[in-house]
């Protein structure tokens, strides 16, 4: 909420439910203080030539806020000179901000963002970090959804520094903002022979005798993609959150790709025909290394036109020393693919997954660790709390399941840092 400056006076109204909410919204997605926007309103109300129109303001309560000194007062007379109640004075002025500042557009990238999740390692939250993510990039952008915010991310470090275990960070009210989604149409591929994607988000794995991405991969589809795609819908994605399942077939994939021309490539032929249809396209990597590996890596390479850090790996680790061998594992087979294809693959960032400060100082160190690459740097940071885990139980988005928790305003964050 806004603080009162030292030549803004208090003033206390009555503004209906659903003005003050767009208001809040609107306010949130120019980046402009509540009080500034009412200040202009009211501003643009007096010089008004003509009557604007009525405001229905049945239900209106109460609204208070911060205006210049004296501009209140300059709005009252005009109000009675216009022979407008004060309520439907201050609605209209509303109102005109509102109409004056028309909600802005997402902002869609021109060439679809490919973001590959992967981490050879098994069990580190890759899953959890592409639907997490997926679902924070798809939130409405007409609404408010709680974010935390970079510092939160300063201030674990420097708990860390400090070796201080006692108090677990990333809670603190106070590293939180209310800020509007992003509001972009999201693919979510499971690119995982073990569904665990398509069964956390309460899809159906495909029936091993269908069509799947394996086939269409291998040359052999059985019909077009887009018909095996589901939507997530629920009411924060607003038909935006997509999921193409998995099918268990993918534990042939490397077997099937052997015989196929140009399989780094095989990926994208699969999934080039989709991206007209979306902005990013987020794929959950199985725990290994191997031609499909490659062929996701290729997928998120940078293409020509495409600005550097749009497309590339995320790499989810976990805060404890054996998560560092894997993560050489992983990078090397990046920079071997690099090499031999000469092409630009970028890495997006490390997230920093099931992370617990109490567990002492192998946590805390091995985060400092995984800062101190810096290239590519720690774009988020996500705790090992319960409603993870709760929301794969009853196979819900987690950001539906637990909209505000921790988690998922962490997830936020993460994809505030990627975009
Ligand atoms: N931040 C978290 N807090 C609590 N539990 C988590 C968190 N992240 C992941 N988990 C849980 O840990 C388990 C492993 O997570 P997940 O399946 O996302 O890992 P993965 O890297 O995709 O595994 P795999 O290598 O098998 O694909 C799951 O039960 C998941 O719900
Ligand atoms: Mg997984």
């Amino acid at each position: 909420m806004s603080s009162p400056a030292n030549d803004r006076e208090k003033v206390v109204s009555k503004l209906p439910g659903w003005l003050r909410q767009s208001l809040k919204v609107r306010a949130a997605q120019y980046g402009v203080e509540i009080q500034v926007a009412v200040e202009q309103g009211i501003t643009d109300w007096c010089r008004l030539a003509s009557t604007a129109a009525t405001i229905d303001t049945s239900g209106a309560d109460s609204f208070s806020t911060f205006l210049p000194s004296g501009q209140w007062e300059e709005f009252r007379q005009i109000a009675t000179d216009r022979r407008v109640s004060l309520i439907q004075g201050l609605a209209q002025s509303v109102q005109l901000w509102l109409d004056a500042n028309p909600a802005p557009e997402v902002e869609r990238p021109e060439i679809t963002r490919r973001i590959i999740v992967c981490n050879q390692k098994g069990g580190v939250g890759k899953t959890a970090i592409t639907a997490g993510l997926g679902e924070a990039l798809a939130e409405d952008s007409e609404a408010l959804h709680p974010v935390r915010v970079a510092k939160a991310l300063t201030k674990a470090l420097r708990d860390s520094e400090t070796q201080s275990g006692d108090m677990p960070p990333l809670d603190d009210p106070l590293d939180i903002e209310n800020l509007p989604g992003p509001g972009l149409k999201v693919l979510l591929v499971d690119f995982d022979p073990q569904c665990h994607l398509t069964n956390q988000l309460g899809a159906t794995p495909l029936p091993m005798n269908g069509d799947s991405l394996t086939n269409h991969m291998a040359g052999d589809p059985k019909g077009d993609l887009r018909d095996l795609i589901v939507s997530i819908d629920e009411d924060n994605f607003g038909g935006r959150l997509h999921l193409l399942p998995a099918c268990n077939d993918a534990f042939l994939l490397d077997v099937r790709l052997s015989a196929v021309r140009a399989r780094e490539a095989a990926l994208e032929r699969a999934l080039a025909p989709l991206e007209a249809d979306y902005d990013v396209i987020i794929v959950d990597c199985p725990p290994s290394l191997g031609l499909s590996m490659d062929a996701a890596a290729y997928y998120g390479r940078r293409r020509d036109g495409e600005k550097p850090g749009q497309s590339g790996a995320l790499i989810v680790v976990q805060a404890e020393d054996s998560s560092a061998d894997a993560y050489e594992l992983l990078t090397t087979q990046i920079d071997d693919l690099r090499g031999d294809l000469k092409v630009d693959i970028d890495y997006l960032g490390i997230v920093v997954n099931l992370y617990d400060s109490r567990r002492g100082y192998i946590a805390t160190s091995s985060l400092q660790g995984w800062v101190d690459i810096k290239d590519p740097r720690v774009v988020g940071l996500i705790g090992d709390l319960k409603e993870q885990k709760e929301a794969v139980r009853v196979k819900k988005p987690l950001l539906s399941y637990a909209p505000k928790s921790q988690q998922a305003v962490g997830m936020r964050a993460l994809a505030k840092e990627v975009l």
